[in-house]
């Protein structure tokens, strides 16, 4: 894996810390493409409710994963995730899909794969993505690490204001816990605590940061 030719630009944080919302303004300043890799764990776990298999039997998923077609690409500059051919959309943050996601981000056969198609899109694109493990599993040697953080009551208000039920605390603790990966400050990362701040004035001061790097905003 090189990055020598694409950057990526890695963001982790916890449940509704507003790290999508922040990874999509930020890539749009930067020209970059925007990777939501929750959003493939996500589309897992509906294929998984959908074809009935128990998100806890790691066997029958792997056996769902073979049997299964997951495509990841880039459709005019906007990254995509289809499983058999079906981009879940709106059902990726349904409550069902919300309660079972982190059950489905335990299992090693999933993270694996999941894994290695991230890292395509670092030979592909310059990118923004952001997950859990970006920094610390997926790109570790890239030098653009951010972790987006917010208070707990924050975070869970953020996800009522936007209408969906999410156990955002639930669902840290099960990130955080797990074996595979687990949700972690990554070495290097610069930490941005979000609850007093808005997606603006987070993505300034995420910009102030990367100008060092010579990762600067597309002229306005
Ligand atoms: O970012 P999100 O809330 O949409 O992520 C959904 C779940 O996917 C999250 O609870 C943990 C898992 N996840 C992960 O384990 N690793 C990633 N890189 C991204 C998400």
């Amino acid at each position: 894996m090189s990055i020598d030719k694409f950057r990526v630009i890695a963001v982790d944080g916890p449940a509704a810390s507003g790290k999508s919302s922040v990874s999509r303004a930020l890539a749009q300043k930067l020209g970059y493409v925007y990777v939501n890799t929750g959003a493939m764990y996500r589309a897992v776990t509906w294929l998984a409710l959908e074809k009935g298999v128990d998100l806890s039997d790691a066997a029958a998923v792997e056996r769902l994963l073979e049997d299964s077609r997951l495509e990841a690409g880039i459709e005019e500059g906007q990254s995509c995730f289809r499983v058999d051919g079906v981009d879940p959309a709106e059902a990726l943050v349904s409550p069902e899909v919300n309660s079972g996601v982190s059950k489905i981000a335990t299992l090693s056969c999933v993270r694996t794969r999941l894994v290695e198609m991230q890292r395509q899109y670092g030979l592909r694109c310059d990118s923004v993505m952001e997950g859990r493990d970006i920094g610390s599993v997926v790109f570790p040697e890239t030098p653009a690490k951010f972790y987006v953080d917010a208070s707990v009551e924050v975070r869970a208000a953020r996800r009522l204001g936007q209408g969906l039920n999410d156990p955002v605390a639930l669902r840290d603790a099960m990130d955080s816990a797990r074996k595979s990966s687990p949700l972690t400050v990554p070495a290097g990362a610069w930490v941005i605590d979000s609850s007093d701040m808005n997606v603006a004035e987070v993505v300034t001061e995420m910009l102030r940061l990367l100008q060092p790097l010579g990762i600067l905003p597309l002229s306005e």
